[in-house]
């Protein structure tokens, strides 16, 4: 077997450093041996945002880029689309295998319990203004949630981590569609426990008169699909955020408020949001080439394309587009489709985007999904928030039991000012 060591010679000293390598990385502190003397602090790594940094090891979602490979705990994301449930993945996300039969009923039994908020949570929710957007009050109120239990603090014993972890995956579709009633004007529908985890979402987001709603069936598979797909995706922006300020050992609920932050932002979550409003912005299917050569010129870019990791398709947007056929057939074929799929086409032919290996992501079909299904385009993060949410508690748990894992604190290349002295204002030019 090859030696698993890295030699590195400083040409400032010829000296020479032998450097351990394990799983294919080195250990960034065993560059610190590398100094110029003994005052020297050590050699450190350059890398904003983290473009060649693995943070943790972890097993819970694999990656290939370049492959468009995506899998959750070792599972194909195509079959866990095909076949699984939205609450089944959580379980597998979460304890690391599918489970049983009783596992499964006992797990969504345990979820159900944990679908009503205090009231108090929705009188707060109530003091939004009416045009809120409904991912800032997400955030707020998932934050909002650690004032109601206190006891969530206490992170590292197993059984209270346990009860937010189903609080969270049980509130978060309450107060999702609380919000979403909130921006309409219509009263909160309050949880049906009888119903499915996704005929319970969607029945608190259209019902009006009636106790049940009529849905169609397709609506329920696409979202099932949807839920499935956005559920994880390894060390991500908002996942990060997560690892990172629940490194603090912040109680849960104020880092996953931190993290649902992070993926409202439009080069993260609110992709789907942005996608739309550039559909708009375009308005007929003769303005796609100019627009594109704006795209190219530096003016925007074209939102739900590209990704920092996948590199030739995102295997997510394959089955989004083929999903979205199945529910366009129920729905009728929203004329934005027509305009997307020609900057589908330019796109996909464009040197711009081929040099650069831009395809569409996840987002890029997702949008219009919502919009067939009625949902106004300021929601569209706020149903990727709700199964992201079951990826960050993984994440949160997988990082708190990790014995490598300390406060998340990067270091810096200082090049500001050196010491000086105070100016009186009076002196000041
Ligand atoms: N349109 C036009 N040009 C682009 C785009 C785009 N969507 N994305 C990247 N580029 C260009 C970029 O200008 C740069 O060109 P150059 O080398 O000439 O400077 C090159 O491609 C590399 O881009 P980058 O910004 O260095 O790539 P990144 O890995 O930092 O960014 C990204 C990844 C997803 C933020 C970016 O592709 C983007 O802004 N896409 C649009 C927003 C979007 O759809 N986001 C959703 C991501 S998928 C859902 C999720 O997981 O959040």
């Amino acid at each position: 077997m090859a030696n698993e060591s890295l030699t590195i010679t400083d040409n400032r000293t010829g000296k020479s450093y032998d450097l351990p390598i394990t799983y294919g990385t080195i250990h960034a502190t065993d560059l610190r041996k590398i100094k110029m003397n003994d005052d020297d602090f050590g050699m450190m790594t350059y890398d904003p945002a983290f473009m060649n940094t693995a943070s943790c090891k972890s097993t819970v979602t694999f990656i290939d880029g370049d492959k468009g490979i995506l899998r959750y705990r070792g599972y194909p994301i195509e079959q866990l689309a095909e076949k699984s449930n939205y609450l089944e993945v959580t379980y597998l996300l979460l304890y690391g295998n599918l489970p049983t039969k009783e596992q499964l009923t006992a797990w969504e039994d345990s979820i159900k319990l944990h679908t009503y908020i205090h009231e108090n949570v929705k009188k707060l929710m109530e003091g939004f203004r009416y045009d809120a957007h409904p991912m800032g009050m997400f955030i707020s109120t998932v934050a909002a949630l650690s004032t109601f239990y206190p006891e969530a603090n206490k992170i590292f014993d197993p059984e209270i981590r346990q009860k937010q972890i189903l609080r969270l995956i049980g509130k978060v579709p309450t107060i999702a569609a609380f919000s979403y009633r909130h921006i309409k004007g219509m009263p909160y529908v309050y949880p049906n426990n009888s119903d499915s985890f996704i005929q319970n979402f969607l029945n608190m987001m259209y019902s009006i008169g009636t106790p049940h709603s009529e849905i169609p069936p397709i609506f329920e598979k696409a979202l099932n699909i949807l839920f499935i797909l956005h559920a994880d995706h390894e060390q991500n922006c908002s996942t990060s955020a997560m690892r990172s300020v629940g490194s603090s050992h912040v109680d849960p609920y104020s880092a996953t408020a931190a993290a649902a932050a992070a993926l409202y932002g439009p080069l993260h979550g609110g992709a789907n949001e942005a996608v739309l409003r550039m559909l708009d912005h375009i308005g007929n299917i003769k303005e796609v080439p100019a627009f594109i050569e704006k795209v190219k010129n530096g003016e925007g870019r074209l939102m739900g394309f590209g990704h920092r990791v996948y590199k030739n398709f995102d295997p997510r947007a394959t089955v989004i587009k083929n999903l979205a056929n199945e529910v366009f057939k129920v729905t009728g074929v929203d004329p934005k489709l027509e305009i997307a799929l020609e900057l589908e086409r330019i796109a996909l032919h464009d040197e711009y985007f081929i040099k650069r290996k831009l395809y569409p992501n996840v987002d890029f079909y997702s949008g219009l999904i919502y919009k067939a299904m009625r949902f106004p385009v300021e929601f569209f993060p706020v149903l990727f928030a709700i199964p992201r949410t079951s990826g960050w508690i993984t994440h949160w748990q997988e990082m708190l039991l990790d014995e490598d894992q300390k406060i998340a604190r990067p270091r810096q290349i200082y090049l500001g000012h050196d010491s000086r002295d105070y100016v009186p204002i009076e002196k000041r030019k």
